[in-house]
Parts: C-alpha cells; sequence; structure tokens
C-alpha cells in the first residue's frame, strides 16, 4: 500500500530546487512539498519569497510533515536538523555524504530508536542507484570489490589531463564548468570520495570505519610527467574509492589508479561516475552515470521518495556477516611514485622493485609497496611527488612480513 508523504524541504540550491523540479513531473508519486525552509533572505529564487521559511521548527512542530528531506550544504547544521527530525518521529532523505560518513551509526540508532527511515540514495555517486542495489540486489551474493569513481570533478580533471592541458587549467576550467568548488580541496584531495567510500563499505560489506582510519590521497600533485607515463603504458589515470573483501579483512582506500584498457571503468570519462561491483556469483558488473548536477541527483532523492512511500527501510542486512570482519592496512601494493627529486622517491621501502626510471628532470619507480607504510604519510601535502597504484590485484600479508617492514623502515629514517 501507498502511503502519502508530506515533505520539509532544508535546502533549495542545486539539488532542492531540481527536486522540486523532478517532484511536479512525476505524476505517479503521491507526494508534496508542504514547506522549504532555506538560509538567506532576499536570495533571487526559482519561486516567490513568500513560499519559503528561514525557521526550521516551521517543518519539525508541522504535525503534518512526515518526512524531512534535507539538502543543505553545511554538515553541521544538517545534523543538529536531521537528529531534531528523528526526534520528532519524521523520515529522513539526505544527500550529505559528509554529514552521513561522520555520523553513520548514530544517525543509524537514532532513526531505528524512533522507528523511522533514513534514506540517502543521492549521496553516493549522484544518479547511480548503488546503495539499494548493495542492499538489496546484492544481499545473497558475497561481495568481493567495490570500487568507484565516485568524484565528478576529479574524473573531469583526470580526463583532461589526457587531452594535454595541465592541473591547473584543468583545475580552472572545471571551476568555471561549476564542476568544482572555488575551494576544491575536498574534492582534489579525495576526502568527498573517502565519504562515499565509507558509505559503500556499509553497505557491502555491513562495517562502519571512520573518516580518519580511511586513507585519501587526490589529484591535486599530479605532473604532465605522471601522465606521459600513463599514456606511454596505454593507461588512464582514476581516481577509485575502493574496497575489497578477503576472508575477514576489508581493505579500503582512496587512490590515483593507473588502469589498463581491460577495465570497465577505462572510457568513464570527464564528470562521469562509475562503480564496479565484484561478487562471487554475479562476477563483475559495471554502473555508469552523473554522480552530480541538479536533475541527476535530484532523481535519486526522488527514488529515495518513492521507495519511502512503499515504507522502505535499508535494513544494513550485511552487518551480520560483517561481525567478524575487520578493516585492516595488512596488504601490498603495486605503486608508481614520480618525482623530479629523486629522494622523494628514495624515502619508500619498496618490497619489491619492479622499474626505476631516472634522468635529469624526472624520476620514476615502480613495484610493491606496504600499504601501512603509506597510511601514515599525508601524500596530499607532497607537493613535490605523485603516487597512483598500477593495475594489479592487492597482494595480502602476514603481520610477521609487516613486523620485518617496520624493522626496515626504523633502520631506514
Ligand atoms: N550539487 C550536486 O550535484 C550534489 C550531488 C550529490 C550530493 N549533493 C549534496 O546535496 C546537498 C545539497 O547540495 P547543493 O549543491 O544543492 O547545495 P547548494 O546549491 O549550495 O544549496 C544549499 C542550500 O542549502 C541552504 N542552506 C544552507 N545552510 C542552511 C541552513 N542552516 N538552514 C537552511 N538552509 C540552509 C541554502 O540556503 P540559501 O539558498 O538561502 O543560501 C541553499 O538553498 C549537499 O549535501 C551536497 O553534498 C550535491
Amino acid at each position: 500500500m501507498k502511503n502519502k508523504l508530506t515533505l520539509g524541504l532544508v535546502g533549495f540550491g542545486c539539488v532542492g530546487t531540481g527536486l522540486y523540479e523532478v517532484l511536479n513531473k512525476s505524476s505517479l508519486l503521491d507526494a508534496e512539498i508542504k514547506k522549504i525552509v532555506v538560509k538567506t533572505r532576499g536570495k533571487k529564487r526559482l519561486l516567490p519569497e513568500e513560499v519559503f521559511s528561514y525557521e526550521i521548527n516551521d517543518i519539525l512542530e508541522d504535525e503534518e510533515i512526515n518526512t524531512v528531506v534535507e539538502l543543505i550544504d553545511d554538515a553541521d547544521a544538517a545534523y543538529k536538523i536531521v537528529v531534531a527530525a528523528f526526534k520528532k518521529g519524521k523520515n529522513v532523505i539526505s544527500a550529505n555524504k559528509k554529514l552521513i560518513a561522520e555520523h553513520l551509526d548514530e544517525l543509524i540508532l537514532l532513526s531505528r530508536t524512533n522507528n523511522v527511515s533514513f534514506l540517502y540514495e543521492a549521496s553516493v555517486c549522484g544518479s547511480i542507484p548503488v546503495i539499494r542495489n548493495l542492499e538489496e540486489y546484492y544481499n545473497n551474493d558475497t561481495l568481493s570489490k567495490v570500487e568507484g569513481i565516485c568524484n565528478g570533478t576529479t574524473n573531469y580533471i583526470l580526463t583532461q589531463t589526457n587531452y594535454g592541458k595541465d592541473y591547473e587549467t584543468a583545475l580552472k576550467e572545471s571551476q568555471e564548468l561549476g564542476f568544482a568548488e572555488s575551494d576544491p580541496t575536498l574534492d582534489v584531495d579525495g576526502f568527498d570520495a573517502k565519504f562515499k567510500l565509507l558509505i559503500l563499505i556499509k553497505h557491502a560489506f555491513g562495517i562502519t570505519e571512520t573518516p580518519e582510519n580511511i586513507f585519501n590521497y587526490g589529484i591535486r600533485n599530479i605532473k604532465p610527467e605522471d601522465v606521459k607515463y600513463a599514456s606511454e603504458k596505454g593507461y588512464r589515470l582514476k581516481l577509485f574509492s575502493r574496497a575489497e573483501r578477503s576472508d575477514n579483512q576489508v581493505f579500503g582506500f582512496v587512490a590515483p589508479h593507473f588502469i589498463a584498457e581491460q577495465h570497465p571503468a577505462y572510457n568513464v570519462n570527464n564528470e562521469f561516475n562509475s562503480v564496479v561491483v565484484e561478487a562471487l556469483f554475479s562476477d563483475k558488473q559495471l554502473f555508469v552515470g552523473k554522480g552530480a548536477g541538479s536533475h541527476p541527483t535530484a532523481s535519486a532523492v526522488l527514488s529515495d521518495v518513492s521507495a519511502l512511500s512503499f515504507d522502505y527501510r535499508y535494513e544494513y542486512k550485511k552487518e551480520e556477516g560483517g561481525k567478524g570482519l575487520s578493516f585492516s592496512p595488512d596488504f601490498e601494493v603495486k605503486v608508481y611514485i614520480g618525482s623530479a627529486d629523486i629522494s622523494q622517491i628514495n624515502q619508500f621501502v619498496f618490497t619489491q622493485v619492479d622499474e626505476v626510471y631516472q634522468s635529469a628532470s624526472y624520476n620514476y619507480q615502480t613495484g610493491w609497496i606496504n600499504f601501512s607504510q603509506l597510511k601514515g604519510v599525508d601524500f596530499n601535502s607532497k607537493k613535490d611527488l605523485f603516487l597512483a597504484l598500477l593495475p594489479e590485484d592487492i597482494r595480502l600479508i602476514s603481520s610477521t612480513d609487516n613486523e620485518k617492514v617496520s624493522e626496515y623502515e626504523t633502520a631506514l629514517f
């Protein structure tokens, strides 16, 4: 049986306006926006000023409103609004990955204790229906890997570097096109991709990690020489939010990856997002779509509204199976490290060196490296160095190997 939804919309920017428009075009859905709360008085908007309120209690205290759609750009203010909405017994739909990543378990608990629903399909990869698919479609198929291009800004910039533009030019262009913020840190340093990865890990493997415990390295230090390396080898660079499971361990991180033509995401270019899901029985599947933008993102919010009208809730079905799992840094990755300054490369301990290139102007080395060594380094602030993973599976290591590496490190530093 379908329920009538009376919505309180908070935020009427890019996504909020999009939701208003797509909802108006969705005649099959029994949902109406009763009130809209925004922040700034006197701003020019799509609808007349009298439609808007600046007081969140106008939504929270309205007993007819059974669902709060939170679409604001301030994660701290959103946290207070969402908590208050749960306590008032209202369902919440959100697109705010930072809010969700920082408070996921607390918000799940609050929604459960107040017997309401908390949906957030739009928070990961915009229009790509990934969360509900991980929850429902892959419910019984054992997942081994989820790997997403979850940030359209960085994918746009990386694509443009393939066409010969340098990082700064491509970033400026993405800002002019409205893909990147004036302060692009969250995107280009991989924080946005990390928030999304944390949500993917929860729905794929049933465990919750803190943002602080997930390694994120973005693309701001890429040099034309690194792009040249990619093109000589037939690779493309993608920023992946990557999580894998092996037995009772889960590995997850955000980092640039060189990928070969055979990779399903090789042709996912510009602002497009993608998610590759690998599972025991279904094998490899690729989802592609727009990860941002007014109507594409609103389409995912609309899908949550529609699901809510059938009383849908995430059941976090993987939590039970996730009980014995732990998030682990005990693995090796094959990396490329490039720098004009050879001493920048030599500070890392490779457990196996595969290729060394040195010249008067640029150097690089490829080989295997213990991930725990990378995890402790703030690579985003290392301007003179670029690191990316090469197209190889990760290698599992034992804790004895780890002890050996820390002995090497102690000897070296
Ligand atoms: N844009 C995308 O393509 C996209 C994609 C996926 C997810 N998201 C997520 O969707 C959410 C909204 O993004 P957006 O791009 O639509 O943001 P936006 O265009 O910057 O709009 C933000 C809206 O929030 C309102 N607002 C801010 N603080 C508020 C407060 N304390 N109380 C009430 N209203 C407040 C603003 O009010 P005023 O209009 O009065 O300033 C504005 O209407 C964010 O969490 C974002 O991460 C966005």
